[in-house]
């Protein structure tokens, strides 16, 4: 099905104000998974206005975030000068971040805007060193089906070039080809951005784990 451009207005929408409602910083599952980070390389994807990367060097990494925004990137140099930001693509990542030295990359709320799932996992396996592990923490795919009242709108099976909304096996199975070891996967039933009419009976959120072995 050819998405309307009202489809397309309401979707992007929807986006901003999920946007627009997130914490920003690191989620509490992820905080909650992070062991002591002191003397550990750190690569922070898509990082956006830098939170999550200031909050990874408070925990004593050395901390790398890449971004394909100018302002964004503009912006959390200001902010937190002693993080090396980046301006690059996660699907096409730049040369100097794939040299398999961090030991961790840290992906959250990033999954909406990658078009190519194999190049952004292929470049997560190549940033990371021997050992090195993936987390990652984003709204779950099966919440994106649900509207406000969490009546089940969309189709979760349906294929659409135009707005990516990556199945979990997709992303799972991606992550698998680039030749990580996935070491956890859990849901959550918490979904950011609708406190209301949240339904804990429909998953909200997922944390992966994975690991380059
Ligand atoms: C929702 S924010 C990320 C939030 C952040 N990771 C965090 O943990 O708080 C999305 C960011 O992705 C960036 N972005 C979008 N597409 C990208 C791409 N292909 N490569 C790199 N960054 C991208 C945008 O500039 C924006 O700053």
């Amino acid at each position: 099905m050819e998405p309307t451009d009202h489809n397309l207005r309401a979707w992007d929408e929807v986006h901003r104000r999920r946007a627009e409602s997130l914490e920003p910083g690191l989620p509490p599952p992820v905080r909650h998974a992070l062991a002591d980070l002191k003397g550990k390389r750190v690569l922070t994807l898509q990082s956006g206005t830098g939170e999550s990367a200031a909050q990874l060097a408070d925990l004593g990494a050395t901390v790398t975030g890449v971004d394909n925004s100018t302002e964004a990137l503009a912006a959390s140099r200001e902010r937190w000068p002693r993080i090396l930001w980046i301006e690059g693509d996660v699907q096409s990542l730049p040369r100097e971040l794939r040299r398999g030295r961090f030991d961790l990359v840290y992906a959250g709320w990033n999954v909406d805007e990658v078009h190519d799932l194999d190049g952004w996992a292929a470049g997560i396996a190549s940033a990371l060193s021997a050992g090195g592990d993936l987390l990652m923490f984003d709204e779950h795919p099966a919440a994106k089906s649900v509207d406000g009242l969490m009546h089940w709108r969309e189709d979760y099976f349906g294929e659409d070039k135009h707005l990516p909304n990556w199945r979990l096996g997709q992303i799972v199975t991606a992550v698998a080809r680039a030749g990580l070891v996935v070491r956890a996967l859990e849901e959550y039933p918490e979904q950011p951005g609708n406190p209301r009419h949240h339904d804990a009976r429909v998953p909200g959120t997922f944390l992966l784990h994975a690991r380059r072995p």
